[in-house]
């Protein structure tokens, strides 16, 4: 047994040796825009597996195929071959296991703040007025106490992608996907929720897959990185992220973080010429 197989299974409470996720080589075309009738590969043999309490991070170029893996992942989308398993199983229901943060907000417009933040909580079967105070607990955090009874028309585009990740993260499901959960927000707002977020979900048990272009982001926030690279989405690199948790301030500059920042940006350039 290796040492990531080690640590998965110490990380998994049923004590089965499985990861709490796993994509098993899956591969999704779509028919090609262009003439000719070819199909595009989107993914092709992605593999990755996440173990309960364990935060990964899918990194890679904008149009590589994160959100597409996200989406097979919520079982969303089909994939032509390969499986997803929860706990080991390949037919796991994942409505009610897997809470997923798309990359666009989508917030229901008829619903206020606060009753699109609850409806995860809701879906679980959390009563309506306990759902409504456990979210407005969080609002102030997320900066949204302010606009907790107003419609998401009202809103600038960051503070719905906040509405949608506390939505996103408010249930504890086993699976978290979260598609670029900071991508609208200022600087200082996306460290502080990467904070509010890394402090929740080391006190849960939870799978997290987070999806990102940002080197620097999955650096904070995961255990372990998979680099994937276009334009036939591949995973072509996983490293560990060897930094003490919590995060200290000032990480960003330290020499271990930049060393595997140049590491990650490495594989990232080393793919790039290879396909074209
Ligand atoms: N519904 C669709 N029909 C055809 N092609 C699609 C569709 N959705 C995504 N794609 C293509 O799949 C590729 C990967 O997209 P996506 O998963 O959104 O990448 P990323 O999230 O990494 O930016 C892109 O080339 C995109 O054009
Ligand atoms: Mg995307």
């Amino acid at each position: 047994m290796n040492s990531q197989t080690a640590a998965l299974e110490i990380q998994n409470p049923t004590g089965t040796g499985r990861p709490r996720l796993e994509v098993r080589r899956v591969t999704r075309t779509w028919a090609s825009m262009s003439p000719g009738g070819r199909t595009d590969v989107v993914l092709q043999d992605v593999s990755l597996s996440v173990g309960a309490g364990e935060f990964v991070a899918v990194l890679g170029p904008s149009g590589c195929g994160k959100s597409t893996l996200l989406n097979v992942i919520a079982g969303l989308q089909v994939p032509d071959s390969g499986e997803v398993l929860l706990d080991g199983d390949p037919h796991a229901q994942r409505i009610g296991r897997v809470a997923h943060m798309h990359q666009r907000d989508l917030l229901l417009p008829w619903r206020t703040v606060i009753e699109n933040a609850r409806l995860g909580l809701e879906l679980g079967g959390i009563p309506v007025a306990e759902a409504d105070r456990r979210a407005r607990e969080v609002a102030d955090r997320f900066g949204l106490s302010k606009v907790a009874d107003s419609y998401p028309w009202k809103l600038s585009g960051g503070m719905r992608q906040r509405v949608a990740l506390l939505r996103a993260t408010l249930p504890d499901r086993s699976v978290l996907l979260l598609d670029e959960p900071f991508g609208a927000l200022d600087a200082i707002t996306r460290a502080d929720l990467q904070k509010w977020l890394a402090e929740v979900l080391n006190r849960s048990n939870r799978a997290v897959v987070l999806v990102t272009h940002d080197i620097e982001e999955a650096l904070i926030l995961a255990d372990r990185v998979y680099v994937m690279a276009g334009p036939s989405g591949r995973i072509v690199d996983e490293v560990s992220v060897a930094l003490p948790r919590p995060r200290p301030e000032g990480i960003a500059t330290s020499e271990l973080f930049v060393a595997q920042k140049r590491r990650l940006l490495a594989a990232l350039a080393g793919q790039e010429g290879m396909e074209r």
